[in-house]
């Protein structure tokens, strides 16, 4: 969503402003601004534009000032324009703040400060925390007990960072469902939406919980309940993701960086050790209804989930999109829940764990971030230790999160006697083998991959075509080509393409194919049939498939994966190559693509 952070130091700030707003572009980035207050009061440049380029409009460094606060914005109330971005200001200009999140009853209250005198110069949601500051520090003649008052007449999500003329040395934050993380430095304090804004200037980092305050200066902090005023003693934690890992490396994308990263975060998430998938297996064969969740990318993940889950244990564990929780899923405490997340902040994903643990079930999460909203909340949670994923679309978060899941799914059928321990050892050794096989497929398959990707970087319209678990690794395939690429791409189970779609295909219309494994007798079979009648009425075709049993001449053109790959490998390998394969498309359009347009990588509104 949007990225804020605030800096209080001994020294000028505006470079650590800009380099925090720089680290959380991925979180959004149509309009950025800063405020700060230097010895003449506040002054608060803003545009619209990427970071860089509002930095040419306005060069925020012309600025000095000991406190100050930026914010990079991923629009949601109020369209792309200088007003709409943040900060917004107080009407007399005694405050500033920065937000992320949604005031849900903005509406009521900017028309009570309406009533009341106050002019808006924005349509956001945010504005009105400005005026609710201004409107209870001429009460309280207190920041604190004026932030106190101002969230209880607030309804949402929200993490805030705010500073004043009142208090020229202070920042203030207040969160309540979005994520606000302190930064302890010396002789520098930050606040930010998440580490990547300080870590390379501090590792100790102080999660706030909902509803506190915080109160930062430049040697010194605490932090307080705003409802009972009660103060808090905080944990200081250290941030264990090196700054280099963040940085790009030679590549010329972090998607590219981060496909390429896939065999060493694999490896590091098989470190996390057996007890952690025998607790998670307990607990999910002890519940009644058992769901796999997330949302994007983390829903196809859900997805492999229900598949690998159906054939390895025969059970149907449904895979619901985080959004449609609330509305279908039936909860009770003999419910468990696995949660995939990259962030571990997706508002839609922590509301669907909020209403299984309101029913007294469990929840439990894979997540990519440490001390994230989503660890804290669930029962347990299995850190895959991918270490930092900048690029928006998600990649090798996602493929290690599929393999835990996998570790996960053979714990509970041997538990469950659908397997014996000799089989589970085979398949975790299989599974284990992925880094050295994906290395491989990495390294002799990208050039190839990438003439394909250009070959058919012009064709706009796709359908991607899988059966069974394949159907999940087309799915997900097929987002990554829209996400980055902006390409339409339908994935589709195959059978399913004869009960109307194939009225689509003539010789114009292109058909990704993910061949099954050739083990998967029937999968495979089904699909092929599927090629045929795509041919039959001229359809153009795409294959990946691993060489055996693949008629010569089939497909237009084929991406032939290594033959040496087993059925537990197979949507691995082919859901990498075809991350290599949008990439390479998104590259051949010269797409954005760390940051696609209208994407931000961490959504943390409903
Ligand atoms: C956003 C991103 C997607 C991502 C999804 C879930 O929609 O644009 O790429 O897959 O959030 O994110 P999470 O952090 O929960 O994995």
């Amino acid at each position: 969503m949007c990225g804020i952070c605030g800096v209080v130091s001994n020294a000028n700030v505006v470079n650590d402003l800009f380099f925090g707003i720089k680290q959380l572009e991925y979180r959004g980035y149509d309009s950025c601004g800063m405020a700060i207050i230097n010895g003449k009061g506040l002054v608060a440049p803003k545009n619209i534009g990427s970071i860089d380029e509002v930095d040419r409009k306005e060069d925020f460094h012309q600025y000095r000032g000991n406190v100050g606060i930026s914010h990079t914005r991923w629009a949601t109330h109020g369209s792309v324009t200088q007003k709409n971005s943040h900060p917004h200001l107080s009407q007399n200009q005694q405050f500033a703040i920065v937000h992320n999140g949604i005031i849900s009853n903005f509406r009521d209250l900017r028309q009570q400060l309406i009533n009341e005198g106050y002019l808006f110069s924005s349509e956001t949601d945010s504005e009105v925390f400005a005026h609710l500051m201004d409107r209870h520090y001429k009460l309280y003649n207190n920041i604190e007990e004026a932030i106190a008052a101002s969230v209880k007449l607030v309804e949402g999500s929200y993490a805030i960072c705010l500073l004043s003329v009142h208090d020229p040395k202070t920042l203030y934050c207040i969160k309540n469902e979005s994520p606000l993380v302190l930064g302890i430095g010396e002789g520098t304090n930050y606040v930010a939406s998440d580490f990547y804004a300080f870590v390379k200037f501090t590792r100790n980092a102080v999660i706030l919980d909902d509803r506190e305050i915080a109160v930062v200066s430049n040697d010194s902090y605490y932090v307080r309940n705003a409802d009972t005023g009660e103060i808090k003693r905080k944990n200081i934690f250290t941030i264990d993701w090196s700054v280099e890992t963040s940085q790009k490396g030679g590549y010329p994308h972090y998607m590219l960086k981060e496909i390429y990263e896939q065999p060493e975060s694999l490896t590091k998430a098989f470190l996390t050790p057996d007890i952690e998938f025998t607790n998670f297996a307990d607990i999910l064969t002890k519940a009644k209804e058992k769901y796999f969740v997330g949302v994007g990318t983390t829903f196809y993940v859900a997805e492999y989930g229900k598949y690998f889950f159906a054939d390895f244990l025969g059970e149907f564990c449904p895979a619901i999109s985080s959004d449609e929780f609330n509305a279908i899923a039936k909860t009770t405490k003999d419910t468990a829940i696995l949660c995939f997340s990259q962030s571990g902040e997706t508002y839609d994903t922590l509301q669907a764990i909020k209403k299984v643990k309101d029913s007294g079930g469990k929840a439990l999460s894979i997540t990519n971030v440490m001390g994230s909203t989503m660890a804290r909340m669930c029962d347990a949670t299995i850190l895959q230790k991918s270490g930092p994923e900048i690029c928006v679309i998600s990649t090798k978060a996602a493929l290690s999160q599929m393999a835990l899941l996998s570790f996960i799914g053979l714990e509970a059928a041997e538990k469950m006697a659908k397997i014996s321990t000799s089989e589970k050892e085979k398949y975790v050794s299989e599974l284990k083998a992925l880094p050295e096989l994906i290395s491989k497929l990495l390294n002799e398959r990208s050039g190839f991959i990438h003439s394909v990707a250009k070959k058919y970087a012009d064709e706009f319209n796709w359908l991607f075509l899988g059966k069974g678990i394949y159907y999940a690794v087309a799915q997900e395939s097929a987002l990554k080509l829209k996400e980055v690429a902006y390409v339409h791409a339908e994935a589709m189970p195959c059978g399913f393409l004869k009960h109307g779609t194939i009225a689509l295909i003539d010789e114009k219309f292109h058909s990704m194919v993910f061949v099954p494994h050739h083990d998967e007798e029937c999968l495979f079979k089904h699909t092929m049939s599927s090629v045929e009648e795509i041919k039959a009425r001229k359809g153009a075709t795409v294959g990946f498939h691993f060489g055996t049993n693949v008629p010569e001449g089939l497909f237009n053109d084929q991406i032939v994966l290594p033959e040496e790959t087993t059925k537990m490998q197979a949507p691995f390998i082919q859901l990498v190559a075809a991350q290599l394969f949008s990439y390479y498309v998104a590259y051949t359009l010269k797409r954005d693509i760390d940051k696609p347009r209208n994407l931000a990588k961490s959504v943390t509104v409903g």
